[in-house]
């Protein structure tokens, strides 16, 4: 007995000293329809007694769960109270492209942004982080982001936990870089410190029931592997965009920058013991972000990459202990969720092509930027055009030898393929994040709903900060074709076209104030080309212009009018 005792006082003693455990981080919650989220410059202790400097959202780091329900009408009051610009984007919830948060909407520092809007989104795990051009991992890496749970009655018909802080647990999981003053450095391949909500080496007590885990990948690049010690199941229930059909039983969940997944970790019966979610590293390909190798050649190379214990090893994430249940236990892991109806194939109106390159090829083309369709981010140019309503196949082709997370702003889409097999049952359900492997081509299909003509553009991008920063992400807009009379403003210049579609072979246009009437104007199809070139020579407030000769479809309209330039999509029927 008394043996038995004194071992098991220095296994705890060596265990101790191995990991010092910081009991998780759990933030606060707000709910309602009234947010008010305060963006603020920071210190933050990592590390006890060493100072980080950090950005928060009403903290010195991360910022507040926001608890919201479908249906109702939110009202966000965000106020940058950072010495920076910064935007906040709501990952994953389908808001109209205006309130959306993008790099076209910024909040200058000492300005406030009031995005109000209808939730709309199934119940499932969001986040919020900031999304300025060329800033984002800066002010990501700092701090700043932040869960959002919508909840639903399809949801709350279900027997699963979801008591916050209790049986239900969000779990940032990030990756930093820190310097020898313990600043956070950005940005960086070395990101060899793992937390999760911003706490390092965390352990949380967990009752001995199911329990539920928000899991969400906030790191910069790094891609996890995630499993649990002794390769013990757990059930995933949730993708980005909501709840599965049915809980699949796994044991490996990859988890790439940007998507979310919900699980249900069973530890009835296991009081007293405890349990690692872990990243089992060692098990991912070559050419992922958290490999051994980060290019699918060996010979690739990543500066900073090396040497960094993470890579390509397996790793705790975060240590559960298991204490007594709760009362009215969730004990049960449900036979099924919710209804998942993915858009059929068939109802597809077009198939659009993306395609991932480096910039430029060899060993050291990790180092590079990358484009999609050859081409680089730029703030006024919007890439794609997008009717309302249309559902849309996207073929995204990845050359590049390094896997990319691919995100799109608006929509929840449906993985239907990689390289023409169907995507595991983990990426069958509602997603908004698709890590794109090097050298593969994924199909997903969505539809483009609810949201039109707003004055900014919706983004897509790669997730890795460092590749989005870069340039690596383009613009849409959609838009309503349906219109029949379109007031456009250019600066104080007010425009009037109609009818739009364009019926009968010929539409007008009219300057409905100001002294300058309209100089010229330019038609473009979408992709680019020019079909039509007018001046006109006496400045009328009014022309016709006849496009009886120019086949159906959408275009754009380039109007100019003294140094009014304004450029509007316009329908031939
Ligand atoms: Cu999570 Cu466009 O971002
Ligand atoms: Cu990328």
């Amino acid at each position: 007995m008394k043996k038995t005792k004194l071992f098991t006082l220095i296994f705890l003693l060596a265990t101790v000293s191995l990991t010092a455990q910081n009991p998780l981080i759990i933030p606060d919650t707000l709910s309602g329809t009234e947010f008010n989220l305060n963006l603020q410059n920071g210190t933050f202790q990592f590390y006890s007694g060493t100072n980080t400097t950090t950005m928060g959202v009403n903290g010195d780091i991360l910022g507040p769960t926001l608890i919201m329900n479908q249906g109702d009408f939110v009202d966000i009051m965000v106020d940058n109270q950072l010495a920076d610009t910064t935007t906040i984007h709501w990952h994953g919830m389908h808001v109209s492209a205006a309130n959306d948060g993008g790099p076209h909407t910024i909040i200058l520092p000492g300005d406030t942004w009031n995005p109000k809007f209808t939730v709309m989104d199934k119940a499932g795990t969001y986040w919020y982080h900031p999304h300025l051009h060329m800033q984002t991992n800066k002010h990501v890496s700092l701090g700043i982001a932040g869960f959002i749970i919508v909840r639903d009655d399809e949801e709350a018909a279900l027997d699963l936990p979801r008591t916050y802080g209790v049986d239900d647990f969000p779990l940032a999981i990030q990756t930093k870089d820190f310097d020898d003053q313990k600043q956070i450095v950005v940005p960086s391949n070395s990101d060899d410190v793992l937390m999760v909500n911003a706490t390092i080496d965390p352990a949380l007590d967990v009752p001995a029931q199911v329990v539920r885990f928000r899991l969400l990948n906030g790191s910069s690049q790094r891609v996890f592997n995630i499993g649990l010690s002794g390769n013990s199941t757990f059930y995933q229930i949730g993708s980005d965009g909501g709840l599965l059909s049915e809980p699949l039983a796994l044991t490996r969940l990859q988890l790439a920058p940007g998507e979310r997944a919900e699980i249900l970790i069973d530890f009835d019966g296991m009081e007293g013991q405890s349990v690692q979610l872990m990243s089992y590293a060692a098990e991912l390909a070559d050419g992922i972000y958290g490999a051994k190798y980060p290019g699918i050649m060996q010979f690739m190379v990543l500066n900073g990459y090396d040497p960094n214990p993470l890579n390509g090893s397996n790793f705790d994430i975060i240590t559960f202990n298991i204490g007594a249940q709760t009362g009215n236990p969730v004990t049960n892991i449900p036979a099924s969720l919710v209804e998942v109806t993915p858009y059929p194939e068939e109802s597809a109106d077009i198939t659009r092509t993306l395609t991932f390159s480096p910039e430029f090829m060899g060993p050291d083309q990790l180092n590079g930027r990358f484009f999609i369709n050859g081409l680089t981010f730029d703030m006024e140019v919007i890439n794609f055009t997008i009717p309302l309503n249309n559902t849309e196949i996207w073929s995204i082709t990845n050359q590049s030898a390094i896997a990319h997370p691919f995100h799109i702003h608006d929509v929840q889409f449906f993985v239907l393929d990689r390289n023409g097999v169907p995507p595991p049952a983990s990426e069958q359900g509602r997603k908004d994040v698709i890590l794109v492997n090097a050298q593969e081509t994924v199909r997903f299909i969505t539809k483009f709903e609810d949201f039109a003509n707003d004055p900014v553009p919706y983004m897509m991008h790669c997730h890795m900060l460092v590749h989005e920063d870069d340039g690596m992400m383009l613009s849409f807009e959609v838009v309503d074709t349906t219109t029949g009379i379109d007031d456009f403003n250019a600066g104080d210049d007010v425009f009037v076209l109609f009818p739009n579609p364009i019926t009968d072979g010929s539409f007008t246009v009219e300057k409905s104030n100001g002294s300058t009437g309209i100089t010229s104007y330019e038609l473009y199809s979408l992709t680019g080309n020019r079909i039509l070139q007018k001046t006109v020579s006496d400045q009328n407030p009014e022309i016709k212009i006849n496009v009886s000769d120019i086949p159906s479809g959408l275009y754009f309209l380039k109007v100019y009018a003294g140094k009014a330039i304004h450029t509007r999509k316009v329908v031939i029927n």
